[in-house]
């Protein structure tokens, strides 16, 4: 029998989980929603702001780029500006040659980190947040790892219990994912936080990833999110050993479609990533380095951005809090609320056939651990598209509710 009929491919991909916009469109199947209301998605982390016209001018100035092979390290002027940023921001300095590589999103940068890092013979762990970015887990599939899952209730801040963690999980940790600020929490780590999880990486010897995201999205402009490499440098750990970061311009500049981000931190790791991405062959067109270049150069355009968020996280709390548990987290774009009386799924699934919106069920964000699916009973309310769509959304939130 041929290899394609006999399921004898890589046997990790059948550790794969149904990704969860799959399993929606499964739960939302057979359903027909009210003809007269026009269908809203606030289901999707898809950033639906304007991306910014210089962005876009630049991209198509250097269209010519796309007449050159693009390589691996991305050039200098990018790596400068992703550096300057890194330095304006964290007060970090990283070296643009040894210590920056930018990848096409940080999708795909999370991913091909971990098969880089890990080596399956030694039957590693992948310890992640509960609930968590999917590629997380895939990724640590894909490696030959196996995903430990931190789980992330109202009980722990919705961060990861560190302390928690037992002595002979950490033996086996190779890769420590942190997500802060956090989807689908929005809770920030505090500098604390992430000096503790230092620590435990040396004690330990392992690698912390740390998806920062979301750290252009806060709501207090005076309070900016700490982040990983910050904190190193703040306690004299400007080798940035075990730290590695992973930003994006996605939801910073509202160009998720241009698929640029960076991996940066510890030069060693640094080093034998690169090598890795010379063959995994996901270099950044030239076109969208140079644009991106711009981007990194730029703030303003991402206070006006935060601007529009907080607008929208104001009207959506004012309109939903008689209703539902809704809190303002300090950053992302997510609301995170417990639903009560009903399961996510049921909610989510009778909320669409009743009003023509879509919301993610929580337990498609999470695992079933042994103290439980930290996502069920939740929902995930994205506040992505304009403030009119969002107000009109959480009217029709709230009118579901009442109804109920
Ligand atoms: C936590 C988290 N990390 C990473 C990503 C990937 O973003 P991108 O690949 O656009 O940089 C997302 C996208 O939704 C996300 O929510």
């Amino acid at each position: 029998m041929a290899l394609t009929e006999t399921n004898e491919m890589n046997p990790n991909l059948s550790k794969l989980k149904p990704y969860p916009f799959e399993r929606l469109a499964q739960l939302k199947a057979g359903v027909t929603p009210p003809a007269g209301k026009p269908h809203i998605a606030l289901s999707i982390g898809e950033p639906r702001h304007a991306p910014p016209a210089f962005v876009i001018e630049a991209l198509n100035r250097n269209m010519d780029g796309l007449a050159a092979y693009p390589q691996a390290k991305g050039v200098a002027p990018l790596r400068e500006a992703i550096s300057r940023w890194l330095e304006r921001r964290f007060g970090a300095r990283l070296d643009p040659e040894r210590e920056i590589v930018p990848v096409s999103g940080t999708r795909e940068g999370l991913f091909s980190f971990v098969q880089a890092v890990v080596d399956p013979a030694e039957k590693p762990l992948v310890l992640m947040p509960n609930p968590f970015y999917q590629i997380y887990e895939g990724a640590a599939y894909l490696a030959g790892a196996e995903p430990y899952y931190l789980n992330t209730t109202a009980a722990t801040g919705f961060l990861p219990d560190l302390d928690a963690v037992p002595e002979e999980a950490w033996k086996r940790a190779r890769v420590l994912f942190l997500c802060s600020p956090g989807n689908p929490t929005g809770a920030v780590m505090s500098r604390e936080y992430l000096a503790h999880a230092l620590e435990l990486a040396d004690r330990h010897d392992f690698i912390i990833a740390a998806d920062e995201c979301y750290s252009e999205i806060y709501v207090d402009e005076n309070s900016p999110p700490p982040g990983l490499l910050e904190v190193c440098h703040q306690t004299g750990r400007d080798d940035y050993r075990r730290a590695v970061v992973f930003h994006s311009l996605s939801k910073r500049s509202n160009v998720p479609g241009l698929r640029s981000g960076f991996v940066a931190g510890d030069a060693n790791v640094m080093r034998d990533y690169l090598l890795y991405r010379t063959y995994h062959g996901c270099a950044m067109p030239l076109p969208a380095q140079l644009a991106s270049v711009e981007a990194w150069n730029d703030d303003a355009h991402v206070v006006t951005n935060r601007a529009y968020y907080r607008q929208k996280f104001e009207t959506a709390i004012e309109i939903l809090s008689p209703v539902l548990d809704v809190t303002l987290p300090p950053a992302a774009f997510y609301l995170w609320p417990a639903i009560h009386g009903m399961d996510d799924e049921t909610f989510v699934r009778r909320l669409y056939a009743e009003q023509n919106l879509t919301l993610l069920p929580g337990s498609y964000l999470s695992r079933d651990t042994a103290a439980g699916n930290p996502g069920s009973g939740r929902v995930r309310i994205s506040l992505v598209p304009d403030i009119e769509e969002c107000r009109e959304a959480m009217l029709r939130i709230r009118a579901f509710v009442e109804s109920l």
